[in-house]
């Protein structure tokens, strides 16, 4: 067979940027080069897209960007008839075709709709989720109304934008007190890795929180403090989409924070999770439900919390976090796909997407 050109998307200017880095280097050393030729295309953090032509192992903390001489602009345009990259060579443009996009990108700018409408005006086959569903899953006010109106149970919630909070905000305050009760979840609609999240014990920590979740987007969604554990679904597929056995991340700070997640290092991951069979397989219905109530494609990771009573959908990552110690391959490791399988099979699914909307 006919080997494809791949070519991955990585960085981004957003604040998993330095995530996206490692989880790139994880992808593209791990897709299979028997079947695929790669192509590095990355977007650093304010912004700039360069080709890079080095040594995979220097994309994490940014040293790809160190040396100049295996770095040249190169950009995705919209115009489909390209079917590629173009990139500046001796001051000249140059096009190089390429068969399917891997954008490993999480957070604003990447993971939220912008790259996939790119990609979806440049007529390319591209794996995750397409630009409707990056952008509502993106955005935690959008993904609660819709998984409402799906009849999917989640915490307590509601959502108001800065200009209505600065109108009045002790109306507001007032409000979540009474609908929600303390301790509160303040949330950026739209951020990722936790950043600018806080859990508010009182009036003062909640607009301290609000605060915080403002310097980060201009939307923030309160929510209801839940207990149970946390549970996370690797759903694959477009049509027909698979889940594979869930897993739970405990963590070690009091919330699964941005330091529990990258810095501490210690949160304890075990799979299955530790609940009961009945409740993996409602878990995994459930995943399926929230997945196609999103209009998800390709994979994305489903996050709930679990307790005894209930199961609360969190939120979907449409791309989520791809280091080959990350949740979402060794979910599918787990069930018996390996870290190289998962990344060919994301790879026809996307080329198969693509193929059945022509
Ligand atoms: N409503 C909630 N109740 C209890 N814990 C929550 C709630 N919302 C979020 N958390 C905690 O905060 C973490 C990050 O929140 P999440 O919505 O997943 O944001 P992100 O998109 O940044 O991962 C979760 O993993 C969980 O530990
Ligand atoms: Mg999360």
């Amino acid at each position: 067979m006919e080997k494809l050109t791949v070519l991955t998307l990585f960085g981004g200017n957003s604040s998993e940027h330095d995530v996206s880095t490692v989880s790139a280097a994880s992808v593209i050393s791990n897709i299979p080069r028997d079947k695929y030729d790669i192509i590095m295309l990355g977007i650093t953090k304010d912004g700039r897209w360069l080709r890079y032509d080095g040594d995979i192992d220097l994309l994490p903390e940014d040293k790809w960007l160190e040396d100049e001489s295996k770095l040249r602009p190169a950009y995705l345009v919209p115009d489909s008839s390209v079917g590629g990259i173009v990139e500046i060579v001796d001051g000249k443009a140059v096009t190089t075709k390429v068969d399917v996009v891997f954008p490993v990108l999480h957070g604003k700018n990447g993971e939220d709709g912008t790259v996939q409408g790119l990609l979806q005006l440049a007529d390319l086959p591209f794996v995750g989720c397409d630009m409707l569903s990056s952008a509502d899953c993106m955005d935690k006010a959008v993904t609660n109304a819709l998984a409402d109106r799906a009849g999917i149970d989640q915490a307590k919630w509601l959502s108001f934008t800065e200009h209505e909070y600065r109108n009045n905000p002790q109306k507001l305050l007032d409000e979540a007190a009474e609908k929600l009760g303390y301790p509160i979840f303040v949330k950026p609609a739209n951020a990722g890795s936790s950043v600018g999240i806080s859990k508010a014990t009182d009036i003062n920590s909640l607009a301290d929180g609000i605060e915080v979740a403002f310097a980060n987007d201009s939307k923030v969604v309160l929510e209801e403090t839940v207990t149970g554990r946390e549970v996370e679904c690797a759903v694959l597929g477009n049509d027909e989409p698979i889940v594979a056995t869930p897993g739970e991340i405990a963590p070690c700070n009091d919330f699964y924070d941005f330091d529990a997640k990258y810095v501490a290092g210690t949160s304890g991951l075990f799979i299955p999770a530790r609940i009961s069979d009945e409740q993996l397989k409602a878990v995994k219905a459930q995943a399926i439900k929230a997945y196609k109530a999103l209009g998800c494609a390709g994979l994305s990771r489903v996050d709930f919390f679990v307790n005894d009573e209930r199961i609360l959908l969190n939120e979907i990552n449409t791309i989520p976090g791809f280091t080959s110690i990350s949740m979402y391959p060794k979910l599918f490791e787990h069930s018996g796909v390996s870290y190289p399988e998962l990344l060919d099979r994301i790879l026809r699914l996307a080329i198969e997407r693509k193929e059945s909307r022509r």
